[in-house]
């Protein structure tokens, strides 16, 4: 295991601890979730609800129970992954195409822990490209929307997400207003969901580092 590996799997440890025993969980997809799927005790949970079909597998192989999405506020913690953070713990998501269902499943829980290597914190989000999720037919429609705002569109050729959607990685935006250019994005035709969580982001980020895991709350000073 090299140590970003490491970093992401101590994230996901310390995450352990903001789970109570008992309780409905939210899980994420990508691999610090899944360090977290591993190290999530059989029966510490009611049951999870997945954002991924792949999640929903590894749920399902560890034995623990994978339930359908629940009402709003029922789900006490979402645990999940990120591209970039910044330290407003907004997040750019999606690299793993999970997008759509991550933001139906964070934004239905009453706490989300964001989980990653340090890498992943970013000074202003925008380095990683913005995922959107589109529907096939509006491909071309969206990019050139998408073009307008100052992106680059490129296309995730082949790839095809859990919902029958696909993925335009908008590169070059400039992202000074992350919940302002999430709720454009998402108000063009035809896109399902863009990978910014400014309106829902993350409650408490735990970054694994090299000298230990690194808890940043909204508001709190990051170096
Ligand atoms: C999945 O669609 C993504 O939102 C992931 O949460 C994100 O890409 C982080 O993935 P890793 O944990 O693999 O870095």
């Amino acid at each position: 295991m090299g140590p970003r590996d490491r970093q992401k799997k101590e994230a996901a440890r310390a995450a352990l601890g903001e789970v109570p025993k008992g309780c409905w969980l939210g899980v994420g997809t990508g691999s610090t979730t899944n360090h977290f799927i591993r190290l999530l005790p059989k029966r510490w949970v009611r049951g999870a609800v997945a954002s991924s079909v792949a999640t929903a597998q590894a749920l399902k192989r560890r034995g623990i129970r994978v339930v359908p999405m629940m009402p709003a506020r029922r789900l006490a913690v979402y645990v999940d992954g990120a591209d970039e953070a910044d330290s407003g713990l907004r997040l750019i998501k999606g690299g793993g195409g999970a997008l759509t269902r991550e933001k139906i499943v964070a934004t239905a829980s009453r706490r989300f822990i964001c989980i990653a290597d340090g890498s992943k914190l970013v000074k202003r989000l925008g380095r990683h490209p913005v995922p959107l999720e589109v529907v096939p037919m509006a491909r071309e429609q969206v990019a050139a929307r998408v073009r307008k705002l100052g992106g680059r569109p490129v296309w995730r050729k082949g790839f095809v997400t859990d919902n029958g959607g696909e993925i335009l990685d908008v590169h070059g935006l400039r992202i000074t207003d992350p919940a302002g250019l999430e709720k454009k994005l998402e108000a063009i035709p035809g896109v399902v969901c863009a990978g910014i969580f400014g309106k829902r982001k993350a409650d408490l980020l735990l970054l694994g580092m090299p000298a230990g895991v690194r808890r940043v709350r909204a508001g709190s000073k990051t170096r």
